[in-house]
């Protein structure tokens, strides 16, 4: 597989940069955990997709298992860090992939551009998760699908000590919280009908329970 086949380009100002995250987070044993997971985002897709915050790549070997001919992958991932081994990663699983430097909260894409969207494990570590919905919402064509897993606000004691871990998680785990409420988020935004969503109770605490699920994009007229 020649270099030309994962573009990696930079735009929208400063750079998120968590090296030492970065690493860890290559070498987290987390994988066995996720796969399942990974299946359910990677499963049967075609057309045009984007992988949001694609962190290292851990998704490209699943895509490149479940993808069908006419996939056209692109992924967006801001850490420089994680960019690299992303392209590492999708020349040895021989993933073409377009990979650009971009913030979900601003992505470089036209209107009605991508048949599928992912995100695993990125709206807990947005900075504007509002406007990064709001950009999945715009980008997806009518009918398209965000397929995502995320970890999410726990009840009970489990939340009550993730809201205390938090200042410190976050500066551990590259910016990512504990505490987002990302169903609420989801289900409610307008643009989106929910297709399937599951609370799935896997996970080490602090970054558990997950979440995992399918929104489509509403046809007609966006909102906002
Ligand atoms: C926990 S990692 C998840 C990586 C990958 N999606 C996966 O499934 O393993 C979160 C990723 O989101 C990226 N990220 C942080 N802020 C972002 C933003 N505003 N837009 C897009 N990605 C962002 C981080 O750099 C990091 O690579």
């Amino acid at each position: 597989m020649s270099d030309s086949s994962v573009r990696s380009t930079t735009r929208n100002g400063g750079e998120i940069s968590h090296p030492l995250f970065a690493t860890l987070y290559e070498l987290s044993p987390q994988g066995f955990l996720l796969a399942p997971h990974r299946e359910y985002l990677a499963d049967d897709l075609s057309g045009r997709v984007l992988d949001l915050g694609c962190g290292t790549g851990d998704m490209f070997p699943f895509v490149a298992d479940a993808a069908g001919d006419d996939l056209e992958y692109h992924a967006v991932e801001p850490d420089p860090h994680m960019r690299t081994r992303a392209a590492e990663r999708a020349r040895e699983v021989g993933l073409p992939v377009d990979l650009r430097g971009d913030r979900a909260e601003a992505l470089p894409y036209p209107d009605d551009s991508f048949d599928v969207v992912l995100s695993g494990m990125v709206f807990c570590t947005i900075h504007d998760p509002d406007a990064a919905l709001a950009e999945v919402a715009r980008v997806l064509k009518p009918g398209g699908e965000f397929r995502f897993l995320e970890h999410v606000h726990a009840d009970g004691w489990q939340g009550t000590g993730q809201e205390l871990l938090n200042p410190v998680w976050k500066r551990v785990a590259g910016g990512c919280q504990l505490t987002r409420e990302t169903v609420p988020r989801f289900v409610g935004h307008e643009a989106f009908s929910v297709a399937e969503i599951e609370r799935l109770e896997f996970g080490i605490f602090p970054a558990t329970p997950f979440v995992r699920g399918t929104l489509c994009r509403r046809r007609g007229g966006l909102v906002g």
